[in-house]
């Protein structure tokens, strides 16, 4: 089988499309047959090297849709040919090993790329709002980047939940994608205060949860868009790592989350179980949305790169496989 491989970190030229030994289940794991995988903004900083605790060498990709090709010892639920989709590490590839944990049958009104659009960007703004923030219908929520992956899942979340959305982008025509989602307040950070307009909007109350995914360059602006007894959930660093606070937000009585899917001890035994009983009926009924900007072919994986780093996308960036 063929797929991207990284033997150095280092700039797109670094993950070759090569012929690599095809992949074995061990017990608890399925062999998945690619048909579309996913690009994340996390994926550039592993090909980088700038990601924590990422090995070399590595196949790329952090989750992908396809057909179950084999069962590992003791997976059961799942079957040869079923059409499947999660997340697994080097689904830039014809064939992955998934934890059978991380894996879900795909609706069937869905495609493959729009399967391929959901595992990251859903499961963390799932994890993020119903785990760790405790989401509550009538809050009020600001989704930061609401055009990234994570982002223009957190808004449908948010809003199906009953919440008020405020959703930041960089341009106006993300900010119309997001108004289509159903955003009540759109603010175009390079050219409006993000704390000035929440405050506006909300009566000075400030939002009750606020998804941190810029991290540095907008931390300040959303921590004083915060109301009483807010909840900062902290798990994206695209604009820096480096925040800084005033000691002042005891008096808000904010509470400060951080995350990551990878490594919450709640994410496999609460998040995937309440995905698949909540959200992955709401896919069938069509009333959550896979967003797919782009589809390339699986060769065109170091565009799909400079994409991302373009920021003009909304929604996903999402590589099919030639069958
Ligand atoms: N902790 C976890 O479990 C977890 C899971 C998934 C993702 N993440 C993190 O969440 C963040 C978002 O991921 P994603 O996949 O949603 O990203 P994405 O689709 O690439 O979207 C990221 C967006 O962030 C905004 N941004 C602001 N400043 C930026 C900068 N200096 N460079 C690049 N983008 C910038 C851009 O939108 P605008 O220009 O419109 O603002 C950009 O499109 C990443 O840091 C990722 O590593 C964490």
């Amino acid at each position: 089988m063929k797929g991207f491989i990284v033997r150095e970190f280092g700039g797109p030229e670094n993950m070759l499309f090569e012929d690599l030994q095809q992949p074995e289940p061990g017990p608890g794991q399925v062999r998945v047959k690619v048909f579309a995988s996913g690009i994340n903004f996390a994926e550039t900083r592993m090909r980088a090297g700038t990601y924590s605790g990422q090995p070399l060498p590595f196949v790329m990709g952090m989750e992908g849709a396809g057909t179950v090709e084999e069962l590992g010892e003791g997976v059961s639920g799942f079957e040869v040919g079923q059409r499947v989709f999660g997340r697994a590490r080097g689904c830039h590839a014809q064939q992955v090993i998934f934890d059978a944990e991380h894996l879900m049958p795909l609706p069937d009104n869905l495609s493959f790329a729009e399967g391929a659009a959901i595992p990251v960007g859903w499961l963390t703004a799932w994890h993020a709002l119903h785990t760790v923030a405790a989401v509550e219908s009538g809050q009020k929520v600001l989704v930061e980047a609401a055009g990234g992956s994570v982002g223009s899942a957190a808004l449908q979340i948010a809003k199906q939940h009953g919440c008020w959305a405020a959703a930041t982008a960089s341009r106006d025509d993300k900010l119309e994608h997001a108004r289509a989602f159903g955003a009540d307040l759109l603010i175009n950070y390079t050219r409006q205060s993000i704390s000035q307009e929440v405050m506006k909007a909300t009566q000075d109350t400030g939002v009750d949860i606020s998804l941190m995914t810029i991290g540095e360059a907008t931390a300040r602006e959303l921590m004083d868009s915060m109301g009483m007894d807010g909840k900062v959930v902290m798990f994206g660093s695209t604009g820096g790592k480096d925040i800084c606070f005033n000691l002042s937000i005891g008096i808000l009585n904010l509470q400060l989350l951080s995350m990551s899917i990878s490594t919450s001890p709640a994410f496999v035994p609460v998040t995937m179980p309440s995905f698949r009983e909540s959200a992955l009926p709401l896919f069938e009924q069509g009333r959550f949305k896979p967003v797919v900007d782009t589809v390339l072919p699986l060769t065109e994986l170091v565009r799909a790169h400079q994409m991302i780093d373009e920021r003009k996308h909304f929604g996903k960036v999402i590589l099919e496989v030639e069958q």
